[in-house]
């Protein structure tokens, strides 16, 4: 059973496929989830709640002002009490009232109402789904954080139709649940064996004792990183510079200041099966740090000289020993993000690079969300904006796969 005691909140909606969805509830139940199942006043005309709720094994849901539910369940719950939300067929019209905050019926009320994952499965006629405001609408929908399995191309119901549009197989959207389920709980056990050494947060370096340099990463994405790995069964080390945010339980955390006192620490930190260095190191620091507090004087302000820091990244991935199988940097750009992800890539000798702009208008630095590419030897990959918890989850299953491979170093 791929889906033990998993909630499912299936909505159908009023397309030709309803009929497939029949069948996914059955392959859903037969994984181990409960199914509960919505349908819209237009999905009655191709199947019966009857029917569904048959396969389902309890009533289905139809309407907003069902005085007997809502008293019952209530819309609210049928919202909250699922792991995850599924409307399969999505119609064009329904993801129209979801891309627009509608909820002006049991289905669309519902979609507004939780704050569960959301999958929907588009179906419809090829010229539907590339209509400019279909199109619209799914990049809103994505933007919103919904995911999507399908549409598949081939023949339509339609007798003469053909083209992209058909509504993806059961099992595929059985594989997409599986998929998005599996990430949302965290990949459990995927790491396990495995040690893993994250940096995370900003450096300070001290002008004196008082006053320091520093820049304005908050740790967020490390810490989440450390985080998702740990959650992955992995042994962690999170090396972090100074930050706002508490320890994540179950890791060793060491709290440096500079960047000399956090290589220090990696070093120490060594061996590991795999780095992430997701710290942002400032790259100078002053050459003579004051041993007590500069004082203003009539002379004006003071020069600072900089010196360069160590490259925490390019030792580790050059060592000759206890070289990490798998050594990740992060490139923070505010510009031409991914052409220097790629030259930071080679400089470095580092096996990924995870590019993300953060520059003003981005909000990352701080921010909640994160959009990056992960550039390795093979290419580079453009991930949706996700959150970085989903980040660091994505990452972490990508650092699993690689570690699979029992040779070094992995590209
Ligand atoms: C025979 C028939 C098949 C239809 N198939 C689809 C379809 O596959 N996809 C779609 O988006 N709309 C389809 N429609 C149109 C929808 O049923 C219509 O837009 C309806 O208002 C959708 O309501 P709902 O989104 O609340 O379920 C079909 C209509 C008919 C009459």
């Amino acid at each position: 059973m791929t889906l033990p005691s998993k909630r499912i909140l299936l909505i159908i909606s009023g397309g030709i496929a309803a009929y497939k969805s029949l069948d996914l509830i059955r392959r859903l139940r037969e994984r181990g989830a409960s199914v509960r199942v919505i349908l819209t006043k237009a999905a009655q005309q191709f199947v019966t709640p009857l029917a569904a709720g048959a396969i389902a094994g309890e009533r289905a849901f139809t309407d907003l002002f069902d005085a007997v539910t809502e008293f019952d369940i209530g819309h609210i719950r049928l919202a909250r009490d699922c792991d995850l939300v599924v409307v399969a067929p999505a119609t064009a019209d329904l993801m129209a009232k979801m891309a627009g905050g509608h909820a002006d019926d049991l289905a669309s009320t519902v979609l507004l109402a939780t704050d569960r994952p959301i999958l929907i499965a588009p179906a419809m006629n090829p010229v539907m789904w590339s209509h400019k405001a279909t199109a619209r609408n799914l990049a809103q929908l994505q933007t919103d954080g919904v995911k999507t399995v399908g549409p598949n191309a081939g023949e339509m119901a339609e007798s003469g139709e053909a083209g992209t549009g058909r509504m993806a197989e059961p099992l595929e959207i059985v594989a997409a649940i599986e998929r998005l389920l599996a990430a949302v709980d965290g990949p459990r056990g995927i790491l396990s064996g495995q040690s893993i050494l994250v940096t995370s947060g900003p450096t300070h370096e001290a002008i004196d004792p008082v006053r320091y340099l520093a820049n304005r990463s908050s740790g967020k994405q490390g810490h989440a990183i450390a985080r998702a790995a740990a959650e992955a069964g992995a042994a962690v080390t999170l090396v972090s510079g100074p930050v706002k945010l508490p320890d994540p339980p179950g890791m060793k955390v060491i709290h440096v200041e500079s960047a000399r006192a956090m290589l220090a620490a990696v070093e120490a930190g060594l061996p590991a099966d795999a780095a992430v260095f997701a710290a942002a190191v400032a790259d100078w620091r002053v050459a003579e740090a004051g041993t007590q507090k500069t004082k203003k004087t009539t002379a004006g302000p003071p020069t600072l000289s900089l010196v360069e820091n160590p490259d925490i990244l390019a030792t580790v991935a050059k060592r000759k020993t206890d070289r990490p199988r798998l050594v990740v940097g992060f490139a923070a750009e505010t510009e031409r993000v991914v052409e220097y992800a790629r030259a930071k890539l080679a400089r470095k000798g580092c096996d990924w690079i995870v590019a993300n702009d953060v520059s003003k208008e981005s909000g990352v630095m701080g921010g909640d969300r994160n959009t990056v590419h992960l550039v390795t030897a093979r290419g580079i990959e453009a991930w949706p904006s996700q959150s970085k918890e989903e980040v660091a989850r994505a990452l972490v299953a990508r650092i699993a796969e690689a570690l699979k491979v029992p040779t070094a170093p992995v590209k």
